[in-house]
């Protein structure tokens, strides 16, 4: 009995490493719902089993919406292959995946909003040990124009099988008016160390949430306080509002193939704590640019390294290009926050009425060893 059970361990861990090693940044499996219900587990739009989307539980009142759908007199767009899901009010919708425990996560998945209210969503990973295991994340479309928008959070895995869990908490009168969801995608991230080349983490940006490759919009990054289960390691966005992550397949990105564009003017502030050392001077430079999407502005990121300051302008014509800024400063502490923030807020020149703002990246801190020479 004893080795019956020894053996069926074994074979179950090693059946988990295969599944997590077989595991590839992306969508999760089904995780754009191109596989549908079978149509005697749909009743019109509305899905009546629990287990009828491959891949997928469901709770609640969930629809399955092609693309092209009419709901009134709006058109239903999907942004990846022909299908999505609307969630009612309080309906959910989980996946139960492996995971490696210990590691950290991002998840990605695009949402739109469906009615002029403002939506929420309700995105968890369950079981985990944290106090505080879910984050409510809203659905702002004035980022994007074509109503969709990718959103990002962060996790540590507590545990080798977790699910992710989409809740909407939304109490409306009309069950119509759910949010829909589509593409949902996990990517393991590597939080990276300071380096003597960098004192900062991640100043490059590189290691971030994933972006999916079809989508033209980036993916936003909402605020969060703690930094260590962020999607962008390394850093905590700060305030109210999110900021954009971009990829240089779609944007023009200063250095690298990632970098963020501060979208929400000064209602979102991009951070990190260094540790310094007081009284060393240090210099902290990065690059200012716009993303190539017709953001035509007059920009201005301030940075700030503890109580210094600079404001470093850029004039942009929405086609790309970037200037380089720096901030030397005098340590007064052995920890430094450092932030940036866009001073003004931008709009789109092409009409849409989307955000859009200055792109910060290649951020970089070094001491300076002979400050007086330098
Ligand atoms: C996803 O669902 C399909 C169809 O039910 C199934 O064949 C496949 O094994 C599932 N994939 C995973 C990873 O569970
Ligand atoms: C969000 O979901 C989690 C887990 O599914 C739940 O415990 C929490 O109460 C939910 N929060 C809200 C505000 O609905
Ligand atoms: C991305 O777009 C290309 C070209 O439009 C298409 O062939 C491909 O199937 C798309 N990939 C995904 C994952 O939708």
């Amino acid at each position: 009995m004893q080795r019956l059970k020894l053996q069926l361990v074994l074979f179950l861990s090693i059946s988990t490493c295969h599944t997590v090693f077989s595991f590839t940044d992306g969508l999760l499996p089904n995780g754009n719902f191109e596989q549908g219900p079978k149509p005697s587990q749909l009743k019109g739009s509305v899905v009546t089993g629990h287990d009828a989307i491959p891949n997928w539980t469901i709770s609640g009142f969930v629809e399955y919406i092609k693309s092209g759908q009419k709901q009134g007199d709006m058109l239903l767009v999907v942004p990846e292959g022909d299908y999505a899901v609307r969630l009612g009010n309080e309906a959910s919708i989980k996946q139960k995946l492996k995971l490696i425990k210990g590691s950290f996560y991002s998840i990605t998945f695009s949402a739109a909003r469906t009615c002029a209210q403002e939506e929420k969503l309700n995105v968890s990973v369950v079981p985990t040990t944290e106090k505080r295991d879910w984050g409510i994340i809203p659905i702002q479309t004035m980022y994007g124009s074509n109503g969709w928008e990718s959103f990002t959070c962060g996790f540590r895995a507590d545990f080798p099988e977790a699910e992710i869990v989409i809740h909407n908490p939304g109490k409306e009168e009309d069950p119509a008016c759910g949010p829909l969801i589509d593409s949902v995608a996990l990517k393991v991230l590597y939080p990276p160390k300071r380096t003597r080349a960098n004192l900062l983490k991640n100043g490059n940006l590189e290691e971030g949430p994933y972006i999916f490759p079809n989508s033209s919009w980036g993916a936003l990054i909402p605020p969060h306080i703690e930094d260590s289960h962020g999607p962008l390691p390394g850093w905590i966005v700060e305030s109210l509002k999110a900021v954009k992550y971009i990829d240089s397949d779609h944007f023009a990105v200063p250095e690298g193939k990632r970098a963020i564009e501060l979208v929400a003017g000064k209602e979102s502030a991009l951070a990190q704590v260094v540790i310094t050392t007081i009284g060393k001077t240090y210099d902290l430079t990065f690059a200012v640019g716009d993303a190539n999407n017709e953001c035509e502005a007059s920009m201005m990121v301030e940075a700030f390294a503890g109580a210094n300051t600079v404001q470093v302008p850029y004039q942009s014509k929405g086609k790309g290009g970037f200037v380089r800024g720096k901030l030397r400063f005098k340590a007064v502490s052995t920890r430094t926050r450092l932030r940036f923030l866009s001073t003004f807020y931008t709009m789109k020149s092409d009409n849409s009425g989307s955000l859009c703002g200055p792109v910060i990246d290649d951020v970089k801190l070094l001491g300076v060893r002979y400050p007086t020479h330098a």
